[in-house]
């Protein structure tokens, strides 16, 4: 397996145990925490080629040059999508060919080779496959797939990497809140920035979610000295918000600080009457495969869906707050507190959020009929 220019070796260790129809997990306490599973699919590339074929290696430890780009300057993207158990034993892959198209442009950003969409789709087939065990039973949870596309080739001076590593690894998770089902409680971060203008907002860079403040000209000053104190601080508002009880920090665009921007870890909507509002893609927001396909749900059950700036004080007219991602799914918010103020929001059964919740679910896992092409049966 290891080449010449590799910089990323696979340990050989990890067991083989295909034939077990499920591996030994207590399904009913299924968080969003790691559980290693059997295989992870590697394929690696030299800067400037094609990816050839990759292929699945027991789940381990990848090694790395400690000059390897990712690790320097940050040059990696990452993806994350499901695999569900149908009752019927089959698994369901939702919209996998999205991830692959949102991967492709993202590498196109920060210089790197990707996959091809084929690539890709049939990496993640085999991934979900060799770990079918992995999968939850029907009801249970699903089986989130991890892409990552890595500058895997050493650099010391900024340059885009010499070689690139498309690695798919494997958890069994349910809900990613520890609130599991329950509502959100959200803080709206006034101090720190997720993404600015002309920047990364967009891109599934790995260097997006461990939040970086923007800079003024004075703080870009202090940063230059201070880096690591700053940073301490953006972690200190994070763990600050968990501490004060709330599920995760809500933020606002950097360039007015008026309009909704996105959480940490999802796209946010409110809805109000019959009329559904989401930040548009705008360089800075994510474009989320479940936050398109609930704008395309919502359309066909007859709301009004906009896609445009939302300011912050629109959140004290709303009736409902909602969250879309892979791997929150969509997640109704009960409560957001902004300038010492708390908003409480209309959850639970008859709301938009519950409606838009079980039709996608059930589509993605078999139980509605996918009238739009969107799962892949594996
Ligand atoms: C996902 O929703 O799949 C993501 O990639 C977000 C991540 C922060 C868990």
């Amino acid at each position: 397996y290891a080449s010449q220019t590799s910089s990323l070796e696979v340990p050989d260790s990890a067991p083989y145990r295909e034939n077990d129809e499920y591996a030994d997990v207590d399904w009913d306490n299924l968080g969003f925490g790691l559980m290693p599973t059997d295989y992870m699919y590697v394929n690696k590339c030299g800067a400037g080629q094609h990816f050839g074929h990759g292929q699945l290696n027991p789940y381990g430890n990848i090694h790395l040059s400690p000059s390897a780009a990712v690790l320097n300057y940050g040059q990696g993207l990452f993806e994350g999508t499901k695999a569900y158990r149908k009752e019927n034993g089959q698994l369901l892959l939702f919209r996998p060919e999205q991830n692959a198209i949102r991967m492709k442009s993202g590498a196109q950003r920060m210089c790197m080779e990707a996959p091809s969409v084929d690539q890709f789709v049939n990496a993640l087939k085999q991934t979900a496959l060799a770990n079918k065990r992995w999968v939850p039973p029907p009801g249970k949870g699903s089986l989130y797939l991890r892409p990552l596309l890595i500058g895997s080739g050493a650099v010391l001076g900024l340059a885009p990497a010499p070689e690139y590593t498309f690695l798919i690894y494997a958890s069994p998770v349910r809900n990613y809140f520890k609130e599991g089902s329950a509502p959100l409680n959200l803080y709206v971060e006034e101090n720190f920035d997720r993404a600015s203008r002309r920047g990364t907002g967009s891109v599934k860079t790995i260097s997006n979610y461990a939040p970086v403040r923007t800079c003024t000209p004075m703080d870009s000053f202090l940063c230059f000295f201070f880096v690591s104190r700053i940073q301490k601080h953006v972690l200190m508002a994070q763990l600050r918000a968990k501490k004060n009880g709330f599920s995760d920090v809500l933020y606002l665009d950097s360039a007015t600080k008026k309009n909704l921007e996105e959480v940490s870890s999802c796209n946010i909507f409110i809805a109000k009457g019959r009329c559904i509002s989401t930040p548009g893609t705008n360089g800075t927001i994510l474009a989320g495969i479940t936050r398109k396909s609930v704008i395309e749900l919502a359309r066909d059950h007859g709301y009004e869906v906009q896609e445009r700036a939302v300011a912050v004080d629109e959140l004290m007219e709303a009736d409902e707050v909602f969250c879309t991602g892979t791997a929150v799914g969509v997640a109704p918010v009960g409560a957001i507190t902004y300038q010492n103020t708390r908003m409480e929001y209309k959850t639970g059964s008859g709301t938009i959020c519950q409606e838009l919740y079980n039709t996608l679910l059930g589509i993605q896992t078999g139980a509605i009929e996918d009238k739009k092409g969107w799962i892949i049966e594996i």
